[in-house]
């Protein structure tokens, strides 16, 4: 089987309103980003994965895109965008840029045109309906907006400033496939395929996911645009099974490189519920049960997983599964170790690797996020009481994962010297921030770091089998084997001490947090001990 260099890569992503501002507007910037690139170098990270830095009136913070091919004033312009693509090339850092075809902003040219002139092209390159149906959007409220104008409903399945593309128009996905081009010519590594699952919806059917010419299309996008090329590709694809996700990163089927899934994440809210039922109580026995399970399918060349805790619209995984108090540091670095020796290709979100949390949010008036507003606004409506609202919102709001990035213990944590900035800055960053990570041996950069070599370095993180072991509920442990060595990870995913006998004779230690001898002599895991050993 083809290996590609994404299999060996962990890749880094970057929220860019909120990782450095360079111009002093309170807000992140390109020229922020490359300024820190000495830093991501040091983490050594293979690509970064750059949230939506096109044009944008901003709704939905850069997924609503209003021209494909210029760059928002706001993050300066095409001059810093080469800029960032040639620094990071110098340091051997590839680019993967979001790809949101889904659905543009309604200040682009094309739905522009298509509003005022009914009888243009542009019009069937979204999808209007004399009547509305009963769909809903995922940031609340009916999915179709009124065009007095016209006398017809638009689909919009996020904010109503973000009409949904119509995918069934061949004319529409030429578009879209010359503009990813277009950014292939300019030496990117790759694309993150925002919602890409709901390309192929069929309205009139309540279909918004996994529609019938899902697959059609992505084979057809792949032919014409990056399938010549050695990218990587990930979709979003909230509603994949691992069967779905093998059609889409089975190598034969020319498709993608990988999808993000999102079972794991499901476990941070009730079941069948909204996400804002969130479930703080990490249900161990299930989350080795749904790893197990992807782990397992998808075997090297049947398809590839990718590995996360943390995007743009998740709270932070300290705050949720790890522990923000005593065992900040120790907790940060076990979840890291168990994720990043499985099989596929990691991704870290900016200010993980120094374990950042979420953000003590008191009032909405604090909020940036279109979805925590439209939801609390509507919540009220329906009668919930502000402190449930702020206290959902404080637990899985996405503006947890947007605030500033922390470098140091200087003003705003040194992310811009402005009087304020566009989200507020955790109050935690004279205790987190970069500065303090580099200046400590032992700090989860360091682990993070580590991790990364070894996913460059050792090829059985990309060969070897998974194997889950049967433990104490509380512990994770598998097995990663190859032909002629195995690999055993061992975390202890709670506070209390737990029970785990091994035998570990000759034992090689590859990464810890913590010291092999007492678990070895004692048969026991102290609170969120996690071990790789190589064992014979
Ligand atoms: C998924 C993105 O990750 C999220 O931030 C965005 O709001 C929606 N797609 C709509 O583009």
């Amino acid at each position: 089987m083809q290996k590609h260099w994404w299999h060996k890569a962990t890749i880094y992503q970057i929220y860019p309103k909120s990782f450095m501002d360079s111009n002093g507007d309170g807000i992140g910037d390109l020229k922020g980003i490359t300024s820190k690139l000495d830093y991501l170098q040091k983490l050594g990270i293979t690509a970064l994965w750059l949230s939506p830095v096109y044009d944008s009136p901003m709704d939905d913070n850069g997924y609503d895109i209003a021209n494909y091919e210029a760059i928002a004033d706001i993050f300066g312009d095409m001059s810093d965008m080469d800029e960032l693509l040639a620094e990071a090339k110098k340091r051997d850092i590839q680019i993967v840029m979001d790809l949101v075809v889904n659905h543009t902003s309604d200040e682009h040219a094309w739905f522009i045109e298509a509003r005022e002139n009914p009888e243009s092209p542009e019009r069937d390159f979204y999808i209007w309906r004399d009547k509305p149906n009963e769909l809903v959007s995922i940031f609340s409220g009916s999915a179709w907006e009124y065009d007095e104008p016209s006398g017809q409903y638009y689909l919009h399945f996020f904010s109503k400033k973000q009409p949904d593309l119509n995918w069934e128009n061949p004319q529409l996905r030429q578009k879209v496939y010359d503009m990813m081009n277009f950014w292939i010519d300019k030496g990117i590594g790759g694309f993150r395929m925002d919602v890409i699952d709901m390309i192929g919806k069929i309205p009139d059917q309540l279909i918004d996911t996994n529609g019938p010419r899902l697959h059609d299309y992505i084979k057809e996008m792949n032919q014409a645009s990056f399938g010549k090329h050695d990218l990587l590709t990930v979709g979003e694809t909230w509603g994949a099974t691992p069967e779905i996700a093998k059609q889409y990163s089975n190598p034969d089927n020319q498709e993608l490189s990988m999808v993000f899934q999102f079972e794991h994440i499901g476990l941070q809210h009730k079941p069948d519920s909204p996400k804002w039922e969130y479930e703080k109580e990490l249900d161990v026995s299930a989350l080795k049960a749904i790893f197990n399970k992807w782990q397992t399918e998808l075997e090297l060349g049947q398809g590839w997983n990718s590995l996360f805790w943390n995007n743009h619209d998740l709270p932070r995984i300290l705050s949720m599964w790890g522990d923000t108090g005593v065992y900040r540091e120790k907790s940060a670095k076990a979840l890291a170790i168990l994720l990043h020796l499985m099989r596929g290709t990691p991704y870290i979100y900016q200010g993980e690797e120094i374990g950042m949390t979420n953000y003590p949010f008191r009032t909405l008036e604090e909020l940036n996020d279109i979805e925590s507003l439209n939801y609390a606004k509507e919540a009220l409506e329906k009668g919930a009481s502000i402190e449930v609202i702020m206290d959902q919102i404080r637990q899985v709001g996405r503006d947890n994962a947007r605030t500033p990035m922390q470098w140091d213990t200087s003003k705003n944590a040194g992310f811009s010297i402005s009087d304020k900035t566009w989200l507020p800055v955790n109050p935690n960053y004279k205790d987190i921030n970069v500065e303090s990570a580099l200046a400590n041996p032992e700090s989860i950069f360091y682990t993070y770091q580590k991790l990364v070599a070894l996913r460059k370095t050792q090829d059985w993180l990309v060969d070897a089998d998974f194997e889950l072991l049967e433990t104490a509920e509380k512990v994770f442990a598998y097995i990663r084997k190859t032909e002629d060595s195995s690999y055993l990870v061992v975390v202890n995913l709670s506070a209390q001490e737990q029970d785990f006998c091994y035998d570990f004779d000759r034992a090689e230690v590859v990464i810890a947090n913590t010291e092999l001898e007492p678990i070895a002599d004692q048969g026991k895991l102290q609170a969120w001990d996690a071990i790789c050993v190589k064992v014979k």
